[in-house]
């Protein structure tokens, strides 16, 4: 293909077409399949080129070009759609209990005790679409509606660029209704949000939200901009044409037609296997890249389906196995204000118990005064709490017409409820502070407990409560008091008997023994990390040449930017932080020398390296301290950037995806072979 300008309309047209199919088949790979095979400038040169063509000769201009995504004149309102066949709803299933007497149910009708082959696959949490494709050309989407009819989403579905405008391959029926799930990835939403933030604007609650408001827009320019993705998961009008016998089989056609399928969706044998499934995606369901709440069961035979047929608006064939809610309704009894180490000053929310996301929550964050404006929170309100995964519980809404006539405004304190020192507001942040430093005994508590921790100073046997007490009743003020305490003090203490003081002095003694990496990061510095300390600890080698460093020297440190380099300046910079090191080191805190080596110099620099299954004699930690050690970076998820995979017993989807990606494949022995040619790891 050259970027002349065609001879004449016919060559135009030729080239027209060939550059739609180019770009049909890198759209698919790249939305439906997760395989780009070009990098996406070639991809946009692509685009451009047919765009100018299309320009130039706008006969050629079709519907079904890859160009027509962007949405075109608003409606005034949708139109409405009679499904051709109902679009069902499924049944819900909530414990195993549920799960048995649903393939019992089966065994029975189907009068066979035989174990039923079932299709899993993931419920997405999106809204459902119908897709009629005529021809292999999309004729028209519409919403589910209450099943018998739903809306003409025709204009928006169009701009989603995981919906195939026309179908590929070959022997799809004349006329086809898929039917899947639209979904707003996880990332996406965050962005959205992000940038609705930063405008000021109205943020959605869960990426479901925000699929359904991105859809239901009259404007498809709107919709267009959404990060929306479509997921196959069944069929409904078929004519002209026949599919597979499985529903898995038809999904696979699905895909070579150009849809998006679940890569999570298996067969497999009987309902045991339906639960490990279903446990297995379950304890995988944070690092999914998008929402799901439940796992769909689904006879596979499609002749069964139909012997079994459905009751009222849900198949008999098929269940929806939900996980526990992320999301649940409770009540705001209060907003208390907690101050953290650096002195940020957090509200809390104390919530009426609730059961979410498979506990029981009584207290989520309210991040900022900002947050709390923008959701429009008061005391008593009915608010929406999630908790996905390990996060931190939030309130994602208020359901304001629930608001009693009692509720109050949340007052952001001015002074600091712990030690009265004001509270400020640095513009441009959305933290507010405590201004008393070391004074305030919150932050205090706080350094003291990051000091202790275990990625810090590792003080086994100093866990929060006891900090706690040892502040209120000023036994220590600073962490090098913590050296000083004796037993007598200790046994004073509630829950603390003879032998834990004794096991903690132990701990305290054998703490001071560490490296300037940990001691580093246990001085609580802002924005300082474990990994930052790291850096910062083999750039300097001592803490003398770290303490002294000026902010341009600072940021030749890797990783390290003009705020980090500030705020370790600044901590250096100040005679109570210099003193506090000083009383740490004469109570004999002490670590090895070490010559400073620049990040370049080191033997892994720019290395990227995963670690997956089972790892004997090093621990995870242990492994990826080496590692770092030597200056490679060590990542969670295998990507075409990993250079290298270690890989213990046990080890699935990652170790596949390295092979897949002829990724260096290493195991235990040889990455502890390596770490000893590299001086790491004696003790091993
Ligand atoms: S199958 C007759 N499969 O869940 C079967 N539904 O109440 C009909 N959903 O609104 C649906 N993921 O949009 C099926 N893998 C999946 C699904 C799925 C999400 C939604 C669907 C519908 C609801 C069912």
């Amino acid at each position: 293909m050259s970027d002349n300008h065609p001879e004449s309309p016919a060559d135009a047209a030729r080239e027209v077409d060939a550059l739609r199919t180019q770009i049909n088949d890198h759209n698919y790979r790249y939305y439906a399949l997760d395989e780009p095979q070009i990098p996406d400038a070639e991809y946009d040169r692509l685009m451009r080129r047919l765009a100018a063509l299309e320009a130039d000769f706008p006969d050629l201009v079709s519907p079904d070009s890859p160009t027509q995504r962007v949405g075109s004149t608003p409606l005034s309102a949708f139109e409405t759609v009679s499904h051709e066949l109902p679009m069902l709803s499924l049944d819900n299933a909530f414990d195993e209990a549920d799960m048995g007497n649903f393939n019992r149910r089966i065994q029975e009708r189907l009068k066979d005790t035989a174990e039923i082959e079932y299709a899993c696959e993931p419920k997405l949490d999106g809204i459902a679409v119908s897709l009629l494709y005529r021809d292999g050309k999309l004729e028209r989407g519409a919403t589910r509606g209450d099943g018998t009819t739903g809306e003409n989403i025709t204009q928006n579905v169009r701009t989603i660029d995981s919906v195939p405008l026309r179908l590929m391959g070959q022997g799809y029926p004349a006329v086809l209704e898929v039917r899947g799930e639209i979904y707003m990835p996880k990332a996406g939403f965050e962005r959205l949000n992000q940038t609705a933030r930063e405008r000021d604007e109205k943020v959605f609650v869960n990426p479901r939200n925000a699929a359904a408001g991105s859809l239901r827009q009259l404007d498809a320019r709107i919709t267009a901009q959404r990060p929306l993705e479509m997921c196959a998961y069944s069929v409904g009008l078929v004519e002209g044409g026949t599919l597979p016998e499985t529903h898995t089989d038809v999904l696979y056609a699905l895909q070579r037609w150009g849809f998006k399928i679940n890569r999570e969706m298996r067969a497999v044998q009987g309902i045991d296997a339906c639960l490990a499934y279903y446990a297995d995606l379950g304890a995988r369901r944070q690092s999914l890249s998008y929402d799901i709440d439940g796992i769909v069961f689904k006879v596979n035979r499609l002749d069964l389906q139909q012997t079994l047929g459905f009751v009222s608006r849900a198949p008999r064939w098929a269940i929806a196995y939900k996980f526990p809610a992320q999301e649940e309704m409770t009540r705001l009894l209060d907003v208390e204000f907690q101050v953290g180490r650096t002195g940020a000053v957090t509200p809390v929310a104390r919530l009426e118990p609730v059961f979410v996301g498979g506990v029981t929550v009584s207290n989520a964050t309210l991040h900022n005064q900002d947050e709390i404006e923008r959701l429009g929170v008061r005391i008593g309100d009915t608010v929406i709490v999630r908790r996905a995964g390990d996060v931190i519980p939030q309130i994602v809404g208020v359901v304001e017409s629930q608001r009693p006539d009692s509720a109050r405004t949340i007052v952001f304190p001015e002074a600091c409820p712990v030690c009265s020192s004001p509270v400020e507001r640095v513009p441009g942040e959305a933290v507010a502070r405590c201004d008393g430093g070391l004074i305030c005994p919150a932050q205090r508590k706080e350094a003291i407990k990051h000091y202790a921790s275990r990625k810090a100073m590792d003080i086994d046997g100093l866990g929060d409560k006891l900090v706690e007490q040892l502040v209120d009743r000023d036994l220590i003020t600073a962490v090098a008091d913590l050296y000083t305490l004796s037993k007598e003090n200790l046994v004073s203490l509630e829950r603390m008997g003879e032998k834990s003081a004794e096991n903690l002095l132990v701990a305290l003694d054998s703490s001071k023994t560490t490296t300037l990496a940990k001691f580093i990061y246990a001085l609580g510095i802002r924005e300082v990390g474990e990994a930052t300390a790291r850096n910062l600890a083999s750039h300097f080698g001592t803490l003398e040449a770290l303490a002294q460093a000026e902010e341009d020297t600072l940021q030749a440190v890797r990783d390290v930017g003009p705020v980090v380099a500030h705020f370790v300046a600044e901590f250096f910079r100040q005679a109570h932080n210099r003193e506090a090191v000083a009383a740490l080191q004469a109570a004999g805190v002490n670590w090895p020398e070490q010559t400073p080596v620049k990040a370049e110099a080191l033997p892994l620099n720019d290395q990227t390296w995963v670690l997956t299954g089972t790892l004997e004699q090093l621990t995870r930690d242990q492994a990826k301290e080496a590692l770092q050690a030597l200056g490679a970076k060590v990542a969670g998820s295998v990507s075409a950037k990993t250079t290298c995979l270690v890989a213990g017993p046990g080890a699935g989807s990652k170790l596949a995806k390295a092979e897949s990606l002829g990724i260096d494949i290493r195991d235990e022995a040889q990455l502890l072979s390596l770490l000893r040619e590299h001086g790491q790891g004696e003790e091993w």
